[in-house]
């Protein structure tokens, strides 16, 4: 299949900068949404960051000739037609989201290609909205799409071989790495791993253990992410995680909701784009990196930051949803870890992540048990680097 036009509903956070990529990558682009000043805000800032990427060289064409790939409309209808692939990038709603699918399937052509790039919602119960559940698929991208390198593809239960092909083919011309998620679950890999520092961060907050700044700190200095974990919440959106969060656990995804992060969501402190999250910005949509002191790195153990996402990590692995390369490769591309996230709890010892996650459960009263394959690693004594061996060898 030749993909010449590639339609992209929602010109938010994520969908400005899927578009943008898609016209860098040389497609026409059609970008949809349902009101021109979003719009007219999605090109100001694709332009923006187009002179950035032409500024350092990172593209070659000249900002105005990738602009003029993309024309964008309030007209759904426009979007749609002739499009041979679309990717949805609207608000994490499931029936917002089949309503687009169903628009979708009436209008676009036979042989087009529906992606979701859902943060969290199965692929599979979007894909009921269609009559071509074949050619449904997840395509999920990282803030901001531009410079995060990685894209998880989620197969639904009817996706065939050859829509995941043409979806790889495409995400290899848009310059991406990629995931490939083997079962449908909520959240898949990127978010459940993320949703547990997120979450975890955040109680250790509310129990009074830990700062915000404490925290970010460990993250930033300590473990050299490029964001601490309440920049990142800030940076894609307070609201997005809560979401996120309520549908993966109405799922089956065993969290209590910090309760900081739901007061901040019905304060509409949504982080970055509101001017205020759990750090305030000069003005709405304006990011700036915030401030935080280095000499607050020591105040706690990283292990109790990450333990329950290694947890998860393990429960990923165990279960076959990724391998072990393409977790860690994921957090590496998605999330810009320095290391994967078994390399990290190699480097701390399961030991000491299973008696972190022994301790969170006493703190955080969320309930949650070591993993098998972290009690199964500890009675074979394969703690990690101390051993010689624990997820990886040494
Ligand atoms: N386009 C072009 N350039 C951009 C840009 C964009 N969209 N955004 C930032 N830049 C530029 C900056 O302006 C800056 O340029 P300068 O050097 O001229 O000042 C340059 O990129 C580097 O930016 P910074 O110095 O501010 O920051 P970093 O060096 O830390 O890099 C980053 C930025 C790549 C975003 C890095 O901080 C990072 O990897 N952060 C983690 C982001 C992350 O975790 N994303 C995933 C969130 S979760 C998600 O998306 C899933 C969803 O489902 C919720």
């Amino acid at each position: 299949m030749e993909i010449r036009k590639i339609a992209v509903i929602g010109a938010g956070t994520m969908g400005h900068g899927i578009a943008e990529i898609c016209a860098i990558a040389g497609f026409y682009v059609s970008l949809n949404d349902v009101s021109e000043d979003i719009l007219k805000n999605a090109l100001s800032r694709i332009s923006w960051s187009l002179e950035k990427l032409y500024e350092k060289k990172q593209i070659k064409e000249e900002p105005n000739q990738v602009l003029s790939r993309i024309k964008t409309t309030v007209n759904i209808k426009e979007t749609l037609e002739n499009a041979d692939f679309m990717i949805e990038a609207v608000v994490e709603d499931l029936d917002v989201k089949k309503d687009v699918f169903s628009k979708a399937d009436s209008i676009m052509p036979k042989h087009a290609i529906l992606a979701s790039n859902t943060s969290s919602l199965p692929i599979s119960e979007i894909a009921e909205a269609t009559q071509r559940k074949d050619k449904v698929i997840g395509t999920h991208f990282f803030n901001p799409p531009v410079l995060m390198k990685l894209v998880e593809i989620i197969k639904g239960k009817d996706t065939s071989e050859d829509t995941l092909k043409e979806t790889l083919a495409l995400c290899k011309k848009l310059d991406k790495e990629i995931v490939i998620v083997n079962k449908d679950i909520p959240g898949f890999i990127v978010n459940r791993i993320l949703a547990r520092v997120v979450n975890t961060a955040c109680m250790l907050v509310y129990k009074g253990i830990a700062t915000v700044e404490d925290i970010d700190a460990v993250l930033r200095y300590r473990l050299n992410f490029p964001m601490g974990v309440f920049e990142v919440s800030d940076y894609s959106g307070l609201d997005v995680f809560y979401f996120i969060h309520g549908i993966m656990t109405k799922r089956g995804f065993k969290a209590r909701l910090c309760p900081i992060l739901e007061e901040k969501f019905k304060n509409k402190e949504f982080g970055v784009k509101t001017g205020k999250g759990f750090y305030t910005y000069p003005a709405a949509g304006k990011y700036q990196k915030p401030e935080i002191p280095k000499e607050k790195a020591t105040k706690l153990d990283p292990a109790i930051i990450l333990a329950l996402a290694i947890n998860e990590a393990a429960y990923l692995l165990r279960e076959g949803i990724a391998t072990k390369s393409d977790i860690d490769k994921a957090v590496m591309l998605g999330l810009g870890y320095p290391k994967g996230i078994f390399r990290f709890a190699d480097e701390f010892g399961i030991d000491r992540v299973v008696a972190a996650i022994e301790r969170l459960k006493e703190i955080t009263e969320e309930g949650i048990d070591p993993d098998p394959l972290l009690i199964k690693m500890m009675e074979q004594n394969k703690l990690g680097i101390k051993t010689n061996e624990g997820f990886y060898k040494y």
